[in-house]
């Protein structure tokens, strides 16, 4: 442990399931200032968490999910992933497999008013408040306070189209947005539709972050694609930090150590040999709003 991570670890706790920081190969692209990709940070452990917890926990209610009681079971509704693999019908559970395309968490995105609604708020999951406050004090923003959190669920064949994220009203912390299972290209644009985008894949593990000119760029994932590496089924190339010193009060240890179990990791392999998972979490007000 160097100096810098004895510092950190004084003011942060630093989450399990990630490599260590002289390892992280981080890069910016030169006409996107803000726009920052560190490439796979995690531990293959570290990814297998990121994944079940959600694909498990995270849609669970009162988290909001995409699946409305007009076209699925309340029981589907409040909990996706049990109902998923209770369906032993293969075309029922290829639908609610694929109909999942997205969870939000803490303060919950209004889809069709475009804003934050503060009356539809519950609690933002302490794993991953931890793990972005972490990231946000290793790219220099030691304020930063994740308040919402979208994960979208991408069966190969789904995309998202090219949009901005401006909608919350704090535009100086970032956006972080971490990318697991099958492969994207990400586009990414200036501030208007008429520039030409840079393309950039985005593999299991990624990290990129959208600070500064790029917060309010337009982006999209106009393709997901069969990855050629599964890095969370890479035993032996990634070292592992299982040393107690390490845990962090935050993260959920009994899953920390199912997930390294082949049989409790079967159903969630299942899903990422054919899905990619985005998790994105922002800062909605500013920091002073939040004291
Ligand atoms: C988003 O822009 O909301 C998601 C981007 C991604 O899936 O990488």
């Amino acid at each position: 442990m160097n100096i810098t991570e004895l510092h950190m670890r004084e003011y942060l706790n630093i989450p399990i399931g990630l490599r260590p920081l002289h390892m992280w190969r981080c890069y910016m692209l030169k006409n996107h200032p803000g726009l920052l990709v560190i490439r796979n940070p995690f531990t293959f452990t570290g990814q297998r968490y990121w994944i079940a917890r959600s694909l498990r926990d995270y849609p669970l209610a009162p988290n909001i999910v995409n699946l409305d009681a007009k076209h699925f079971s309340s029981n589907t509704v409040s909990d996706w992933w049990r109902e998923l693999h209770k369906c032993t019908e293969k075309s029922i559970a290829h639908r609610l497999k694929t109909s999942m395309r997205w969870t939000t968490l803490g303060y919950h995105y209004n889809w069709d008013t475009k804003a934050y609604d503060e009356a539809m708020h519950t609690l933002f999951p302490i794993d991953l408040f931890s793990l972005s406050q972490y990231f946000a004090y290793v790219l220099g923003f030691p304020n930063y306070i994740p308040q919402a959190g979208i994960i979208n669920y991408y069966p190969i064949g789904t995309c998202l189209s090219g949009h901005t994220d401006h909608s919350e009203l704090n535009h100086e912390a970032p956006l972080f947005s971490y990318s697991f299972g099958q492969t994207a290209i990400f586009l990414i644009g200036q501030n208007t539709q008429e520039e030409q985008p840079s393309a950039l894949f985005l593999r299991s593990g990624d990290v990129l972050t959208m600070s500064r000119e790029s917060r309010l760029c337009y982006h999209a994932v106009p393709r997901v694609m069969k990855t050629q590496k599964e890095p969370w089924n890479d035993f032996l190339t990634i070292p592992q930090w299982k040393s107690k010193e390490f845990f962090n009060n935050s993260m959920n240890f009994e899953l920390y150590d199912q997930v390294t179990d082949t049989c409790f990791w079967m159903p969630f392999n299942r899903y990422i040999a054919d899905s990619r998972i985005n998790i994105n979490v922002r800062q909605v007000f500013s920091s002073d709003d939040c004291l």
